[in-house]
């Protein structure tokens, strides 16, 4: 790759900003249904490390399609861009030595392994928030599931999409049947080992 862009033999190493940062670069990939969990868990983590010193920053599936992936929907062909384009990004983060969380629905492992491949596998940390799709639909936060039964939204992952349980997580969070503080706490303790240098 040097070779090809001479400019990243010029470009401050990733190890140079970890060092300055004090922390090693990951991403955490949340899959898991809409209404798991994910992002909430997200944001709780993302909280728990910036008040210990950590820069991090998280991307989710409704932030990111309202701005770099509005022209994406939820066809087979656009969440694979949406990954894309999503892991192609975290890698632009880690390689500055942050933490990436990202919460996205990533129905499938085709998907997944995709991600994992764009970010690198030392780097990509795959965690399944495990919540039952009653739960889901019966919490219906954003009321997307009432209008996915009622034939409103197409494609939507458990009901008229497949979500393909993840085969090789690293972590599963069986959120349904914890509290959100136990799988709070069951997910830092996953990601601070991985971020010291
Ligand atoms: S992914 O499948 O491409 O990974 P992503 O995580 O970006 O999906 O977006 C999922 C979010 O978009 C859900 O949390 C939900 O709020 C919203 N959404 C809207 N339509 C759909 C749909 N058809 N399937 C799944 N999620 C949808």
């Amino acid at each position: 790759m040097n070779n090809i862009f001479p400019i990243f033999d010029k470009v401050l190493s990733r190890e140079s900003k970890e060092k300055m940062l004090k922390q090693r670069g990951i991403v955490i990939w949340m899959t898991g249904l809409s209404g798991s969990g994910k992002t909430t868990l997200a944001i709780g983590l993302e909280k728990l490390l910036h008040e210990r010193g950590n820069l991090v920053q998280v991307l989710d599936g409704d932030n990111a399609r309202s701005g770099i992936n509005n022209n994406l929907g939820f066809s087979t062909e656009d969440r694979k861009e949406n990954i894309r384009r999503i892991s192609e990004i975290s890698k632009l983060f880690v390689n500055c030595g942050i933490i990436v969380i990202n919460s996205f629905v990533s129905p499938s492992d085709e998907l997944r392994n995709l991600a994992g491949s764009i970010i690198g596998e030392h780097d990509f940390h795959l965690v399944y928030v495990n919540t039952p799709i009653e739960i889901c639909e019966k919490r219906d936060t954003k009321g997307l599931y009432a209008k996915a039964r009622r034939g409103e939204i197409i494609n939507f992952t458990g009901i008229s999409a497949p979500f393909e349980k993840p085969a090789h997580p690293e972590l599963i969070i069986n959120a349904g049947e914890h509290s959100y503080g136990e799988c709070l706490k069951q997910l830092e303790n996953f990601t601070l080992p991985k971020i010291i240098l």
